[in-house]
């Protein structure tokens, strides 16, 4: 179990999911993207009265990190409240492979269970500009 009190990715993701605007699920997400130097980057679910426009708290983060000009990424974290730890879905899987490639992703739940894994175990053959 990783201790969230020493690592800033976990206690970052956490502390995300409490701005989490959810109002239509209720199901509330963080995110913490670590970048090569060390910066996380956080990001919540934002919920939208049309269902469809919803933003997931991965990409929230992913896109904050882009838009500050960061490039490389080391680790992400997510959070949510259940026992079965929630992992990304693959609108963020995709997003996530196209700018961080096969990172590694922690998910967390509120007790401090953690899971780890690569992204390319969850995303195995994936649609990238390797195509086009
Ligand atoms: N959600 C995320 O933010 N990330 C995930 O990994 C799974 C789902 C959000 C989207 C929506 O606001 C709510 O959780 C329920 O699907």
């Amino acid at each position: 179990m990783t201790d969230p009190v020493i690592d800033p990715m976990i206690s970052g993701a956490l502390a995300a999911r409490a701005n989490a605007f959810a109002p239509f699920s209720k199901f509330l997400v963080g995110a913490a993207l670590e970048d090569i130097d060390g910066r996380i980057h956080t990001g919540c679910n934002v919920e939208n009265a049309t269902y469809g426009l919803t933003m997931c708290a991965e990409r929230v983060a992913v896109f904050k990190a882009i838009s500050e000009g960061v490039r490389k990424f080391r680790r992400v974290a997510v959070a949510a409240d259940t026992e079965t730890l929630t992992p990304p879905c693959g609108a963020c899987r995709q997003i996530l492979w196209e700018f961080c490639g096969d990172i590694e992703i922690t998910l967390v739940n509120l007790h401090g269970k953690t899971e780890t894994y690569r992204l390319k175990d969850l995303f195995p053959k994936p649609f990238d500009v390797s195509f086009l």
